[in-house]
């Protein structure tokens, strides 16, 4: 008896011997796993960077699956759910090796574990950066079974949060009004946000959350998790509240319909799903986010500053033609914008895009409109010193055009089926997973850039769902595979296209803001953030996207009074204003403003160029006061890394007889420099505290008042630090 006891004890000893922590650290968070051979690997803790494992276990109880998987101890929700070669459903991972890597600025942890019984193995990785508090996870499943397996669910990541006062963030909307924001408390039950639209997973719900381990969640204080899944296809993030010690958060692609059938020897891997923990509240959470984006993961690394230009659609919507589009090339030129962008209704042959119920795919220009071809317009453009830039939808076609009379087979919809349609009736999907497809959307843009080198930017559209399930190109058994392949068609082509064209601009836009994603960050430099252009709405939209989304990321554009969309009239300040939080853009032909308003207009795209723009679209942002608050007012503002300068905005978009002045509390200065106030783009006198100067202390802890006068008030301050 004492032996057996003894032995069991040394086992035990053995084990913990064996057993090691593995400390995926970030400069100011640590995720720790224990990973023991034998066992499956956990995850004991995310937080604040800890440098004692041994204090961890002291202090709580955390002992989680990192990645549980189906059919063997978890009947929780799991990460991982697979049919086996010989059609056992159960699963056992267990821990078998670890490496740690160094690739540029990141340090990435591959921790593989095997199945106890079959020749089925997932490396579970993680990936830090020396420069930002995200820690990216994703798995790499490997079937080596002799025979083909399922794959039933394949998350990208699991996080176990201890149950308290926790509560969620998100962001959900529709058509023009894009990341509402969302918040409640977590629930026994399921908290699930989707996307089954198949080609933008953006609109109804964003592939992104925050959950708050301190009640409702604030936005400089407070303990915060933001996870965003880098992936621009159907996805699902559900967090499972049961009994009373954990939460269970799942985040990957939806498995709904997309069962994935791995051959012997095939790999699949999952896309990133992305994680930060802040102490500083939302917006601790999202500038780690934005830095992250800027510094690591967005094309161009976010290091260039984004050009102010103009875009023809709200302008002329499609009857674009030679002359108006120079006389918008003027207009822009007179502002002092950098580019000029030619929207829909340029092309056509046999059908023309008068109508926007035809012609996609048919990516040649309509003469009648444009005689003397594209080339000549972006000559005119290079003229004028400006940069040109194009729209095209291109992995879109109608049942109207001359690509769908020849690829009808061409088109997401299963060969049985009538197709479906979309915009005009008539819009249709290419299928992306097919190869053929895909050599034709990269053709799109290479043809493009042959035909106008000088091509600087391109609108890459996408305006419609996968309505109709089905592929010509994949086989009867992997018809399943649509929803996935369709993405990572997608993908391919723009790496190819990217490395190609490292330079191009693109920016990623799916009838507004239906693509802002992570996944495409990667390709694209920035978002059409709604196609709602009403200033006011806009706040909101605006403030719902910079949750995880940098300023330089998103493409705000001033546009006429009445607003197309809501027919509100609003004061062109304030549409600048608002507009210029952001890459500033305008949507409007310029020949509409009078003469004060061309002047105004002026003065605003030379102060953005020259003062905000560097700040705005490189710096961190805090967002101060929520339009959500109901109070009628909101602000946020921007430093500069070296927190030398600042750029504050204030909009007042509600107005009442006794309306309260409020006192904005600024954050994220120097505390013991003095900064000097100025109003930028001012109308009419100066405020109280102009050229004033003042301690970061005083205006982050007692604040500035600022006189709002009438409805639709804004303020821009110039924050300067002294020397
Ligand atoms: C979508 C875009 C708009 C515009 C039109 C053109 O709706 O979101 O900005 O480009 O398509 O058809």
């Amino acid at each position: 008896m004492k032996k057996v006891f003894l032995s069991v004890m040394s086992l035990f000893a053995v084990a913990l011997l064996s057993a090691k922590d593995i400390y995926v650290n970030s400069p100011g968070t640590t995720l720790l796993l224990k990973a023991e051979a034998g066992l499956p690997l956990h995850v004991s803790y995310y937080g604040e960077r800890v440098a004692d494992a041994e204090q961890v276990y002291r202090a709580y109880s955390l002992w989680e699956d990192a990645y549980p998987a189906f059919g063997l101890g978890n009947y929780d929700i799991t990460a991982l759910s697979v049919r086996h070669s010989d059609g056992n459903m159960s699963t056992e991972l267990t821990y078998l090796s670890d490496v740690v890597t160094t690739e540029g600025n990141s340090t990435v942890y591959t921790i593989t574990m095997k199945d106890k019984v079959y020749e089925f193995l997932v490396d579970v990785c993680y990936r830090t950066y020396d420069n930002s508090d995200v820690i990216e996870t994703w798995s790499v499943i490997r079937n080596n079974e002799k025979k083909p397996v399922s794959l039933l669910k394949y998350a990208s990541g699991f996080l176990p949060i201890r149950q308290g006062n926790v509560w969620v963030q998100h962001e959900h909307g529709s058509w023009g009004a894009e990341a509402q924001v969302s918040e409640e408390a977590l629930k026994p039950g399921i908290f699930e946000i989707h996307d089954l639209t198949g080609t933008k997973n953006a609109y109804m719900n964003r592939p992104n959350l925050m959950i708050s381990l301190d009640g409702k969640p604030q936005e400089n204080y407070g303990r915060v998790v933001g996870a965003a899944l880098c992936w621009s296809g159907n996805f699902r993030m559900t967090i499972d509240t049961q009994g009373k010690k954990i939460h269970r958060f799942v985040a990957g692609i939806d498995d709904t319909n997309s069962q994935y059938t791995l051959k012997k020897g095939e790999t699949f891997t999952t896309p990133v799903l992305a994680l930060t923990y802040s102490n500083e509240g939302l917006g601790g959470a999202s500038r780690s986010f934005h830095r992250w984006a800027r510094k690591n993961n967005m094309v161009h690394n976010g290091t260039a500053l984004r050009k102010t230009l103009l875009n023809s659609w709200e302008g002329v919507y499609l009857n674009v033609s030679q002359d108006g589009m120079e006389k918008m090339m003027d207009g822009v030129k007179q502002l002092g914008g950098e580019l000029f962008v030619m929207d829909d209704g340029w092309f056509g042959n046999k059908y023309k895009r008068s109508v926007d119920d035809c012609a996609l795919g048919d990516w040649v220009t309509d003469t009648g409109k444009l005689p003397k071809g594209v080339p000549a317009l972006e000559k005119a453009c290079t003229e004028r010193g400006l940069k040109w830039g194009i729209w095209i939808e291109p992995e879109m076609t109608n049942t109207k055009s001359e690509l769908y009379e020849k690829h009808p087979d061409w088109v997401v919809c299963h060969p049985t089926r009538e197709p479906s349609t979309g915009r005009g009736g008539t819009q249709l999907v290419l299928d992306m997973s097919n190869p053929a497809v895909q050599d034709f959307v990269y053709k799109v843009v290479d043809d493009i850039m042959t035909e106008t080198p000088n091509t600087y930017y391109i609108k890459w559209d996408c305006n419609m769902e996968t309505k109709n399930f089905g592929s010509h190109y994949l086989s009867a058994d992997n018809q399943s595979h649509l929803y996935v392949d369709y993405h990572l068609g997608l993908i391919r082509t723009l790496k190819r296209i990217r490395a190609k064209y490292p330079d191009l601009v693109i920016q990623c836009c799916a009838s507004g803001g239906g693509r802002v994603n992570y996944g495409l960050m990667p390709y694209f430099d920035e978002f059409w953030v709604s196609d709602n252009t009403d200033a006011k709405q806009r706040l909101f939209i605006q403030w719902g996207t910079s949750m995880f989304f940098p300023a330089c990321a998103m493409a705000q554009h001033v546009s006429a009074s009445p607003n197309h969309q809501t027919r509100r009239s609003l004061p062109l300040k304030f549409r600048f204003d608002v507009a210029m939080t952001g890459r500033l853009g305008m949507e409007m032909k310029p020949s509409d403003l009078s003469a004060d308003e061309m002047k105004f207009a002026q003065s605003c795209f030379k102060t953005y160029k020259e003062t905000i723009r560097p700040i705005v679209q490189q710096g961190d942002q805090y967002r101060l006061i929520s339009p959500y608050e109901g109070n009628g007012y909101c602000s946020e503002m921007f430093v500069g890394e070296d927190k030398k300068e600042a750029i504050f905005f204030a909009y007042k978009f509600e107005h009442y007889v006794d309306f309260f002045r409020p006192r904005f509390y600024f954050a994220g200065l120097d505390p013991n420099a003095t900064y000097t106030l100025t109003e930028l783009c001012r109308q009419g006198n100066a405020d109280h505290w102009e050229g004033s100067s003042f301690t970061g202390r005083f205006l982050m802890q007692q604040g500035v008042e600022i006189d709002f006068r009438g409805e639709y008030a804004s303020k821009v301050i110039r924050l300067t630090r002294g020397s």
